[in-house]
C-alpha cells in the first residue's frame, strides 16, 4: 500500500500507542493528537525509541475546533484512525455525560473538521460492548445492539453518527472495528498498558498486584451463568488489535460507506481463567477475593471474527500464554509505568 499521512487520535494511549508503531514500521507517516487524560507522552517517546522514528505531536482535546483544525492545516491528513474516548465500563456509569461529550461529542467534532478539510478516510475504535448482555455467543456484526452501559451506548451512537454520515456524505468511507478486549503489550516490553489512577480494567489490575503496587484483586461477581460463575471476555492481543487497524487501513478504499468488524480472537476466558493464566505467567500467586458485581458488566462478550477472516483474510496470532507474558513483561520492565 502506498504510505500515508494518517492522524492518531489518542495516539499515546494503550492502542493507539502500538497502532503507531505498526503504521510507521509499515512505512506510514503518523501524525498524534492526545489530551493526556489517561495517556503518558513518555508513551510516544517509547514509539521513537522502538520505531527510530520520529512524528508530530499535538496536545489537543477533540471537542477544541480551532486546534483540531490547526493539526489539519498543518498536515497532508490521507486517514484517520480515531482512538481518543473514555473506555471503562464501571467508570462511565459514575459520570455518564462526561461520556457522551467526549466520546460523541469528540466523534462529532472530529467527522466535522475531517470534512471541512475533505479527509474522508476513517478507521473508528469501537466496542464489543454495545452488544450489551447477549445470549448469542460467539455475538457476529449482524447481532443486535443492545448497550448496558454509558460507555457501550456512547460507542453505539458514534457508530449510528458514522453510519448516517456515509450516507449523506457518499465519498466518505469508514470502518468501525469492535474490539473485544485488548491486553497483552509490546514484546519489547517498553509499551504497554499503564492507565492513569487505580486501574478499572482487570489485566492492569493483575500486573500491578504481581509487581507490588495493588494488593488483591476484587473478582467482580461469581454468579454469573458461566461455567465457574465468573464472567467471560474475549481477550486479544494488543499487538493483533494494532495490526488489525494497519490492515483496515488498507481496505478503506475497497469502498465508500460504513463498515464493521468484530475485532477478538472467538475464544472466550472467564476472571479466574485469566487470573490463573496471569499467575502461570509472572510465577506468583495473585490473591483474589469474590466480591458483588460491578454496575453495567454482562456474563459473556466473545468475539464471532469470520467476517475480518472471510473479507480480508486477517486473524489474530497471539494467544492468551502470549499477551499474559508481554503484559507481565511491560510491567516487570516498568514496575511504576511510563515515567512522568
Ligand atoms: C473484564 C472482566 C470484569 C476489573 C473492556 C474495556 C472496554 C471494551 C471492552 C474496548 C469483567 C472483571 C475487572 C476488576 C474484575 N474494550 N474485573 N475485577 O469491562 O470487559 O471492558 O473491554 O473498547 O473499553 O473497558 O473489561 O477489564 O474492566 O473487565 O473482576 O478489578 O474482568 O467484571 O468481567 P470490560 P475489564
Amino acid at each position: 500500500m502506498k504510505p500515508e499521512t494518517v492522524l492518531v487520535t489518542g495516539g499515546a494511549g494503550f492502542i493507539g500507542s502500538h497502532t503507531c508503531v505498526e503504521l510507521l514500521e509499515a512505512g506510514n507517516d503518523v501524525v498524534v493528537i492526545d489530551d493526556y487524560s489517561n495517556s503518558h507522552p513518555s508513551a510516544l517517546d517509547r514509539v521513537r525509541e522502538i520505531t527510530g522514528k520520529s512524528f508530530a505531536v499535538y496536545e489537543v482535546d477533540l471537542r477544541d475546533r480551532a486546534g483540531l483544525s490547526a493539526v489539519f492545516e498543518a498536515h497532508p491528513i490521507d486517514s484517520v484512525i480515531h482512538f481518543a474516548a473514555k473506555k471503562a465500563v464501571g467508570e462511565s456509569t459514575q459520570i455518564p455525560l462526561e461520556y457522551f461529550d467526549i466520546n460523541i461529542g469528540g466523534t462529532t467534532n472530529l467527522i466535522r473538521t475531517m470534512h471541512q478539510h475533505e479527509v474522508t478516510r476513517l478507521v473508528f475504535s469501537s466496542s464489543c460492548s454495545i452488544y450489551g448482555d447477549s445470549s448469542a455467543a460467539p455475538l457476529s456484526e449482524a447481532d443486535p445492539a443492545n448497550p448496558t452501559n454509558p460507555y457501550a451506548l456512547s460507542k453505539w451512537m458514534c457508530e449510528q453518527v458514522l453510519s448516517q454520515a456515509c450516507v449523506y456524505i457518499p465519498e466518505l468511507s469508514v470502518i468501525a472495528l469492535r474490539y473485544f478486549n485488548p491486553i497483552g503489550a509490546h514484546p519489547t516490553g517498553r509499551l504497554g498498558e499503564d492507565p492513569l489512577g487505580v486501574p478499572n480494567n482487570v489485566m492492569p489490575y493483575l500486573s500491578q498486584i504481581a509487581v507490588g503496587r495493588l494488593t488483591e484483586l476484587s473478582v467482580f461477581g461469581d454468579d454469573y451463568p458461566t461455567p465457574d460463575g465468573t464472567a467471560i471476555r474475549d481477550y486479544i492481543h494488543v499487538v493483533d488489535v494494532a495490526d488489525a487497524h494497519r490492515v483496515a487501513l488498507e481496505h478503506l478504499d475497497d469502498r465508500d460507506g460504513f463498515r464493521v468488524f468484530n475485532l477478538g480472537t472467538g475464544s472466550g476466558v472467564s476472571v479466574l481463567e485469566l487470573v490463573a493464566a496471569f499467575s502461570k505467567a509472572c510465577g506468583k500467586e495473585i490473591p483474589h477475593r469474590i466480591a458483588g458485581r460491578r454496575l453495567g458488566d454482562v456474563a459473556s462478550l466473545i468475539a464471532d471474527a469470520a467476517n475480518i477472516d472471510r473479507e480480508w483474510g486477517w486473524r489474530t496470532r497471539r494467544d492468551l500464554a502470549d499477551m499474559c507474558r508481554d503484559a507481565w513483561n511491560f510491567q516487570r520492565q516498568n514496575p511504576e509505568g511510563y515515567p512522568v
